[in-house]
């Protein structure tokens, strides 16, 4: 039985299109860090959650895990890229490659925050990965090192990002009916 989802529009990209594509993401990660020592796949929670699992997969070498979360501290600030951290890392980073691994850029302040904070800590490099990004949305100049898909400004929703806390668990991306985005 499958769960009929009334309020998506759209799919944009289909469970086996992001598995394609996380697959060969991995693999050009491996190619670039092979012959490096400790490094580690930082997830953003909550959004990169899905993405970190089956990346992390396709990622032949050793890696370790860590996790933050951070929240901006609301509309009006979002645009100076305050950024608040609900959940730091568990372990040091100081002289490791870093990777960090996130769902999506859109203005690119919540990246800029956390690559500036994890380069503060010591680590030997910091590099950022990213399955969806919206360039056309970017406030903060930023390098993103190594990007899934680049998507259109609308706003999207499964693969592990939510719309008030829903749709995470979508294995595709979709986008919603604009109806659904005023409950
Ligand atoms: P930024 O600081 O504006 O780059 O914000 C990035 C964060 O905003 C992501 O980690 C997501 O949590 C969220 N976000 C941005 N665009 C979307 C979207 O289209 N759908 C769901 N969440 C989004
Ligand atoms: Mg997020």
């Amino acid at each position: 039985m499958m769960h009929e989802y009334k309020e998506i529009k759209e799919v944009l990209l289909t469970e086996e299109q992001i598995r394609a594509r996380v697959n060969e993401m991995g693999r050009a990660i491996t190619e670039r860090y092979r012959d490096k020592k400790e490094v580690v796949l930082i997830g953003i929670l909550k959004g990169s959650v899905l993405f970190m699992a089956d990346l992390a997969r396709q990622i032949d070498m050793p890696v370790t895990f860590d996790f933050m979360a951070v929240s901006s501290y609301g509309k009006s600030t979002t645009s100076s890229g305050v950024v608040r951290i609900l959940k730091d890392l568990d372990s040091s980073v100081e002289g490791k490659h870093v990777i960090i691994v996130e769902d999506i850029i859109d203005s690119g302040h919540t990246l800029n925050y956390i690559r500036d904070n994890l380069e503060g800590r010591g680590a030997e490099s910091v590099s950022i990965v990213t399955l969806f990004n919206k360039p056309n949305r970017r406030k903060a100049e930023m390098e993103v090192d190594l990007v899934g898909f680049t998507l259109p400004d609308a706003f999207v929703v499964g693969y592990g990002l939510d719309f008030a806390e829903k749709y995470r668990n979508l294995p595709y991306l979709a986008v919603l009916h604009e109806d659904a985005y005023s409950v």
